[in-house]
């Protein structure tokens, strides 16, 4: 099983951006977290972080050739991006999105996701540990299809 762990805007400045919110763990400590649960769980875990709209849209894309799922955190993008929306709706394999922040304890404007209804599930609020539960899932997820 092939998971793809796909990290947008600005999350590669975490460790130093508003530690307080997001904690202080690198965008690398967190990959290295993931590539480890991976392997308990006896999954291929690849990651990809890109600032850029276009490249997310593209490796959405490119993980329905390769990949059973996505763990997805879009970042700011999730609230105003319907093209990434379209994307996750597009590719017909199971898409996690998840947050570090609790989301619906910040401002209004984080309260609404473009992209919640077109994936399967959400998690939010867990810090680091929002990627390692939404791979979790996803793998009991498809385990179970
Ligand atoms: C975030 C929450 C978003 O509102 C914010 O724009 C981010 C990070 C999170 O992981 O908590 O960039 O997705």
């Amino acid at each position: 099983m092939k998971i793809l762990i796909l990290h947008g805007p600005n999350l590669n400045l975490l460790g130093t951006r508003e530690p307080e919110i997001y904690g202080s763990m690198t965008l690398t400590d967190i990959n290295e977290k993931l590539i480890a649960l991976g392997k308990e769980l006896g999954v291929e875990v690849t990651y990809l972080q890109s600032n850029h709209e276009g490249a997310l849209i593209d490796a959405l894309h490119e993980a329905r050739a390769w990949a059973d799922g996505v763990v997805f955190n879009p970042g700011g993008y999730t609230h105003t991006s319907v093209a990434l929306r379209d994307a996750v709706s597009a590719i017909q394999i199971p898409v996690v999105e998840v947050h570090l922040s609790n989301v619906y304890a910040r401002e209004e404007f984080r309260h609404i996701s473009m992209i919640s209804a077109v994936c399967v599930g959400k998690i939010a609020g867990f810090g680091w540990r929002s990627y390692a539960l939404g791979l979790r899932a996803l793998v009991e997820l498809l385990r179970s299809r």
